[in-house]
């Protein structure tokens, strides 16, 4: 409970420093462990199988301490695969409690749940779903579906969401995907993505009427009350993308340990077909939406 109002006192002084005072100071932090992976998913540009690169523990709590000191409360750790990742016999659970030891609120992690991951010490966890059945491994490979089943059912997570990259492969599939979710009782709810078209993989983003129709589509299963993570205004904002994006509120540490105010996306020059949801949420919460501030307390008030 004390903990619940420190973190609460917390946001409440970040917005207000960033709202009102123009304080332009990260709240969560995305950290690459590692390249490695035990996938090569068609829409994925970070893996790295010809010479993976591996963060060792040292480098991790000094890239958590860097984001602690600009502010940040919150860590996603990202790869590659977080579920492979060890140094010298430590793994994944050691870096959730060395970010928590290090004053972090919460520690996420984003998996392709192609392993098991009994009893971790994550405060959620995002598993990637990319649709149901032979929509999701038309991404990421035959029999990478039954695997994300089985392990979601044995790892016994109290707060497990899915997340889920809409593409030219899997657009057909959303609305089923949405059904999927609702009727598992080990997932709690689906953040919906577009495919944002870094180098190489232009040929899976949608046309923009394919989009809005999604996006639509996504609108009115949220209105009937389906466990979805993204909220209304902050999706219609990923219509057009006509906002002005607040994307520093997360700062991004790479692989080869390069530190960043903002996601790639900006550097390869694809703002303008960004896909990542999380930017029409935080423009949502700086124009004082309440939809979008009630759905970002929910994602950070476990
Ligand atoms: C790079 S993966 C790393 C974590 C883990 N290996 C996994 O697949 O969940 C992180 C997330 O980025 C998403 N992603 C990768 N490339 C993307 C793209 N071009 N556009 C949108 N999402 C993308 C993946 O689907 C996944 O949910
Ligand atoms: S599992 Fe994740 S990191 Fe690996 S290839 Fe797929 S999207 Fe990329």
């Amino acid at each position: 409970m004390f903990l619940k109002i420190k973190q609460l006192f917390y946001l409440a002084y970040w917005f207000i420093g960033a709202r009102f005072f123009g304080r332009r100071r990260p709240l969560q932090s995305v950290i690459f462990i590692s390249d490695r992976c035990n996938l090569s998913c068609k829409h994925c540009s970070v893996y790295n199988h010809k010479n993976p690169l591996n963060k060792t523990f040292e480098q991790i709590r000094e890239e958590l301490q860097y984001c602690y000191d600009q502010g940040s409360r919150f860590v996603d750790f990202e790869g590659g695969e977080p579920f492979i990742w060890e140094d010298n016999g430590r793994d994944i659970n050691d870096l959730c409690d060395l970010a928590k030891s290090m004053g972090f609120f919460s520690c996420t992690i984003t998996t392709n749940a192609q392993k098991p991951f009994p009893n971790s010490r994550a405060d959620s966890i995002w598993v990637s779903l990319d649709g149901y059945g032979e929509f999701h491994e038309a991404v990421r490979g035959k029999g990478t579906f039954a695997r994300l089943e089985q392990n979601i059912a044995t790892c016994g997570h109290k707060a497990l969401s899915v997340n889920m990259a809409i593409n030219t492969l899997n657009h057909t599939a959303v609305a089923q995907t949405i059904e999927y979710v609702k009727s598992n009782p080990h997932i709690q709810s689906i953040s919906l993505n577009f495919h944002t078209p870094f180098a190489g993989t232009e040929y899976l983003a949608l046309d923009e009427r394919r989009r809005h129709e999604i996006i639509d589509l996504i609108i009115d299963y949220k209105r009937k009350g389906y466990p979805i993570m993204n909220s209304i205004p902050g999706l219609k904002k990923m219509k057009d993308l006509h906002f002005k994006p607040q994307c520093w509120v997360t700062n991004f540490i790479f692989t080869d340990g390069s530190r960043k105010a903002q996601c790639i996306g900006y550097e390869q020059g694809v703002c303008d077909q960004c896909g990542f949801c999380m930017a029409g949420e935080m423009s949502g919460v700086f124009n004082l939406h309440p939809g979008t501030i009630i759905a970002g307390l929910k994602l950070r008030m476990k």
